[in-house]
């Protein structure tokens, strides 16, 4: 059931000749030759929907871009992957670089694109230079730059490095980031594939979506489709951490339900010994909480009552302190707010505050009071969605524990 980390043991992420041996770069060679709506309708047919978290479908984005009529367009790869328990596209990274160069081309290549970024997190040092010495080596191969393998298609490539703020993983400030400005997210619409970055038709793509593209292309969309859940196929990469046994990085089915994920010795292998299952948090700090009366649920990205975001699961048991857990996300929000709005500038201060003081064993009357009025603010009032995400996990703490219990 493996597509995306099949061949990352007999890949050397430093020689590009490693990962050729493994039909790397086949797909582009087929691609250059083939018309680019043709490349857009493959990836369309395979229902491959985007792995950074909302779960568009990644064909019909492209088509967005590719019939928008510009002098110009942008290709962005985001690997800014700064979801707390979130690792999966550093080590795409880190153990085959060029899986995500070569699903950037293609993509350039199907929207029209002259220019490509790969946007990567100021912290993710050792991955840059790893990226940086993938570049090369392609460019050595003829696989990017002017000409690519005898054709007239010029693709550049370039990458960026943010400075590690969460919000910059969001489309519109990574690319207020790339132009130079602050690192906040703009009024939608418009969307990036028609103005994105500098105007121009942009798409934007989770390092791991473009992970999956050489594949569908090589095997066709059929290969891709016939794994995985309904509305979501294909394989994800899950990031396992808190109380179970087996932690880091699991390719599995989307579809699959956390009881496996979690239980099943092919993956997760249950829990640590001694420590018995309080909840799991499905897709980093911004995910829901699931209870245990719920692992049957798939995770997937549509028709699923957990969307599986990011991919992280957090298994928590029944010794952890659930203060320690709301003070830390509400801390994370609160440091990660951009400040643009205040409904988030302000509530997640508000929560932090709160949190802080139930962890103190020092809340107030008001405490109580506000807490509700504060998390619908943060759910129904903010700019983006990060307030969304702030308000998630304590919400759904609120629902399963109850106020009274909690506060
Ligand atoms: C606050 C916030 C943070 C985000 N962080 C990331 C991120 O780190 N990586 C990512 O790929 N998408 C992130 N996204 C989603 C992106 O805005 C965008 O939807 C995604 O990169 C599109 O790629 P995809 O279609 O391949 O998923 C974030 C969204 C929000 C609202
Ligand atoms: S919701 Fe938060 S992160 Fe988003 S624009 Fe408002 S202040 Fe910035």
């Amino acid at each position: 059931m493996k597509l995306l980390t099949k061949s990352w043991d007999k890949i050397n992420p430093l020689d590009i000749n490693t990962y050729i041996r493994q039909r790397g770069y086949e797909a582009l060679q087929k691609v250059v030759r083939m018309p680019p709506e043709d490349v857009v309708n493959e990836i369309k047919s395979s229902g491959l929907r985007g792995r950074g978290g909302a779960g568009f479908s990644t064909g019909e984005k492209w088509e967005m871009a590719a019939t928008a009529k510009a002098d110009e367009k942008y290709f962005i790869c985001n690997l800014d992957e700064s979801e707390p328990g979130t690792y999966k596209d550093r080590m795409i990274a880190e153990k085959n670089p060029h899986q995500i160069l070569e699903g950037l081309l293609i993509g350039a290549y199907a929207i029209g694109a002259k220019k490509t970024y790969i946007y990567i997190n100021g912290n993710y040092k050792k991955q840059a230079e790893i990226l940086r010495i993938a570049i090369d080596q392609a460019r050595e191969k003829e696989f990017l730059g002017k000409g690519i393998l005898g054709s007239a298609v010029d693709i550049e490539m370039e990458i960026f490095e943010g400075a590690g703020a969460y919000i910059c993983g969001e489309e519109t400030a990574l690319i207020n980031s790339i132009e130079g400005k602050r690192g906040e997210p703009r009024l939608k619409p418009p969307f990036p594939p028609i103005s994105g970055l500098f105007g121009k038709p942009t798409i934007v793509n989770n390092a791991e979506t473009l992970a999956n593209i050489a594949y569908i292309v090589r095997q066709g969309a059929k290969e891709f489709s016939c794994r995985g859940f309904s509305t979501s196929p294909g394989t994800k990469l899950f990031v396992l951490s808190g109380a179970v046994k087996n932690k880091g990085i699991i390719e599995a089915p989307l579809g699959i339900t956390a009881q496996e994920l979690i239980y099943n010795s092919l993956y997760g292998g249950g829990l640590e010994a001694g420590k018995e299952f309080w909840f799991a948090q499905i897709g980093g700090a911004a995910g829901r909480l699931m209870p245990v009366g719920k692992l049957d649920q798939p995770l997937a990205y549509s028709n699923c009552e957990f969307p599986v975001g990011s991919g992280s699961i957090l298994v928590v048991d029944k010794n952890a302190d659930l203060k320690d857990h709301l003070l830390s996300w509400a801390g994370f929000f609160h440091r990660e707010s951009c400040g643009k709005c205040v409904p988030c500038r302000e509530g997640t201060y508000r929560m932090r505050e709160i949190a802080k003081r139930l962890k103190n064993n020092d809340l107030r009357k008001k405490d109580r009071e506000n807490i509700e009025d504060i998390l619908w603010t943060l759910g129904n009032t903010t700019f983006c969605p990060l307030g969304k995400f702030a308000a998630s996990a304590w919400g759904d703490a609120i629902k399963m524990f109850g106020k009274e219990i909690i506060l």
